[in-house]
């Protein structure tokens, strides 16, 4: 039931302050402060040497994301790929990788045949689902579930910050059973994770905001995404949902491959939606935002450090919109800035009048290849 939603995307969009939460809070003990006692005992991770993730669309994105957090906090090295490439190509495998399905239905063709291939090559495997009773999470050795409810939007939302929030809570144990961090920092990272869906909830205050720039929004034929780091693949992410919902031609590149080929595509029609919280990357970021203003480029800048977007002139000034986030640590940028993202492309697509909930050509379930 949508309640008093008009579209179950809105609504699912609304929910991820729940849903994040109760997701968080199966891989970590309020209480305690940690990561969950029977989490750490269903993994080891001091016994992987990779972890290879295999997904589709947004669930690629959302693996995509929690590299980042695997390497930075667990030192430990990651594949992602998308599953309909994986498992043609007859990759290599070394002994000791764990090969992670990330699916929202748990039935996705391609994702399920990578997961067997796997199997057959003798690599343990774990399934990130929000099935529960779905085909990967029976079949694979390892089942972390993500507890984002049944999703009805064909659009995926939140279970995809479901997905970062159980692959987040994981590279802490990871860090955690690798000897990266100590107790105390676990405790403190997993305090970090507690609090996304308070950030979640203050995110979704950004609506009025975002509805104010979806006039202009929506009446754009090709619209850019820019990350860097972890807002990288929220850049795709961010693109992938305009894409799907508004039929609006989008894509999304990392702010630092600008110049070696998309900056051709700059001009007054071209919005460049910039994804830039406030961490160490900020500064790179927000010259590349000057470069798209000198091209005439009319750039929308998502950020908690409005104070720190540079000081543009001209026609440039007039068109810069910045929306401005709630504050959060670096660590759960991603998972706070996915619903600005998901709410951009919502209201453009409410303003152009599409089928929301059921956009033309997408099934909610790929369950052929
Ligand atoms: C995008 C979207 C799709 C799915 C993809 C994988 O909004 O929903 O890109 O993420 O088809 O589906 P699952 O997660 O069920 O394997």
């Amino acid at each position: 039931e949508k309640g008093s939603y008009r579209h179950f995307m809105e609504k699912e969009v609304h929910e991820q302050p729940e849903s994040t939460q109760r997701t968080l809070t199966a891989y970590l003990d309020p209480v305690t402060g940690g990561v969950r006692a029977d989490i750490k005992a269903g993994v080891d991770f001091s016994t992987v040497s990779r972890l290879q993730i295999i997904a589709c669309g947004t669930a690629y994105y959302a693996g995509s994301i929690a590299r980042y957090a695997f390497e930075k906090l667990a030192g430990l090295p990651v594949d992602v790929e998308v599953a309909s490439e994986f498992r043609y190509r007859s990759p290599a495998m070394m002994p000791g990788v764990l090969a992670v399905a990330v699916s929202q239905s748990g039935e996705t063709a391609d994702t399920l045949a990578a997961l067997r291939w796997c199997q057959s090559q003798g690599l343990k495997t774990a399934a990130v689902v929000n099935v529960h009773t779905s085909t990967m999470a029976r079949e694979a050795d390892l089942l972390w579930p993500t507890h984002a409810g049944p999703e009805i939007g064909v659009a995926s939302t939140k279970a995809f910050t479901a997905q970062l929030s159980a692959l987040l809570s994981l590279a802490v144990t990871a860090a955690a059973q690798r000897g990266r961090i100590n107790a105390a920092e676990e405790g403190r990272l997993a305090q970090v994770l507690l609090g996304a869906p308070g950030l979640i909830a203050e995110a979704l205050g950004m609506d009025g905001d975002i509805v104010r720039i979806t006039n202009d929004l929506s009446k754009a034929r090709d619209v850019i995404y820019l990350g860097r780091g972890e807002t990288y693949p929220l850049a795709l992410e961010g693109a992938l949902k305009l894409k799907e919902i508004s039929y609006i031609h989008a894509e999304g590149y990392a702010a630092g491959e600008l110049k070696h080929g998309p900056i051709a595509l700059i001009d007054e029609n071209t919005p460049v939606v910039v994804i830039a919280p406030d961490d160490e990357l900020f500064e790179k970021t927000a010259s590349n935002v000057q470069e798209v203003a000198a091209r005439g480029g009319r750039v929308i800048m998502i950020t908690n450090a409005p104070q720190k977007v540079p000081t543009l002139s001209g026609d440039a000034a007039k068109s810069l919109k910045v929306i401005q986030a709630p504050d959060c640590d670096p660590f759960i940028a991603a998972l706070v800035y996915s619903v600005p993202i998901q709410l951009l492309a919502y209201h453009t697509a409410v303003h152009k009048g599409t089928d929301v909930d059921q956009p033309r050509n997408l099934a909610k379930s790929v369950t052929v290849e």
